[in-house]
């Protein structure tokens, strides 16, 4: 039995655990806290299936880019701890307003997760909650500069460059493993961009920006991405601006995982 989870390998064949590197998700998970109101927020299903395979009841997820607080509410009803960050903090107010904060603590921080000091932060925090360190980190960084987040400056979404891009993210990779236990895990939800007739494999790069710090592959799953654009009647129009040039549409993401 792994110590890094409370599967039941009793009836393995039950389990609802995904063991494919495919991921396709028909549909997002509305139950529960989820209200999908943010615009850049992932599928309740990622935190889902990895807080379940990567931690134990009591183990404390950590989030460093917690949006509207997916992870939050995911670690929260499956009896973990947890700690966020976010850089924006109207939604680190709306989140805090809807955990419980009862038997699993969940610690909202407003910060920027490329900076020390706001470490030292989650380090008292912790501290004070009597816990060394965090078992699990889920990285949804900006996917760059696709969708604005903030007019914050240190907002990723802001950065001006590539390389800034990737600086900045390797900082936050850098200062969660500050935080996080040796042996586990740590997992990146990331997609690619396409910027002036280029396909840039922005995944690939903060794959390469983790591995520098020493994290170890385990995997690259491939997750679908569905519904934005069909939600717009834009489908045919986007098949349409393919075929007449030469690109492919973006239909996935990458969960790449890493152990400590
Ligand atoms: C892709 S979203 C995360 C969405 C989240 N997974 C959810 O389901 O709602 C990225 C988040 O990173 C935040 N962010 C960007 N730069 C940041 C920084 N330097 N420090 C902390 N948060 C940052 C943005 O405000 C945004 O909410």
């Amino acid at each position: 039995m792994p110590i890094f989870n409370d599967l039941n390998l009793d009836n393995w064949k039950e389990s609802e655990i995904w063991t494919d590197s495919l991921w396709i998700i028909s549909e997002r998970d509305k139950s529960g806290k989820h209200d999908g109101f943010y615009h850049g927020n992932f599928v309740p299903q990622i935190p889902h299936q990895l807080i379940l395979r990567y931690t134990k009841k009591n183990d404390v997820v950590f989030d460093p880019f917690v949006g509207s607080g997916t992870t939050a509410y995911e670690a929260e009803s499956l009896g973990r701890h947890f700690v966020g960050i976010d850089i924006q903090p109207e939604l680190i107010e709306h989140i805090k307003s809807k955990v419980d904060n009862k038997d699993y603590f969940s610690e909202l921080i407003t910060g920027d997760s490329t900076d020390k000091n706001t470490f030292s932060g989650v380090a008292e925090v912790l501290n004070k909650r009597k816990k060394e360190n965090v078992q699990l980190a889920i990285l949804h960084p900006p996917y760059a500069d696709i969708v604005k987040f903030s007019n914050h400056e240190k907002d990723l979404s802001n950065t001006k460059s590539l390389s800034d891009f990737l600086n900045g993210f390797s900082l936050v990779i850098s200062n969660t493993l500050s935080l996080l236990e040796k042996n586990r895990y740590l997992a990146i939800v990331i997609g690619d961009k396409y910027t002036q007739g280029k396909w840039v494999p922005l995944g690939f790069y903060c794959l390469n920006e983790a591995q520098k710090l020493g994290l170890t592959l385990k995997s690259i799953i491939i997750k679908n991405m569905e519904g934005n654009r069909a939600k717009q009647h834009k489908e045919a129009i986007w098949k349409y601006r393919a075929l007449s040039s030469d690109y492919y549409i973006f239909k996935h993401e990458y969960i790449l995982l890493f152990k400590y």
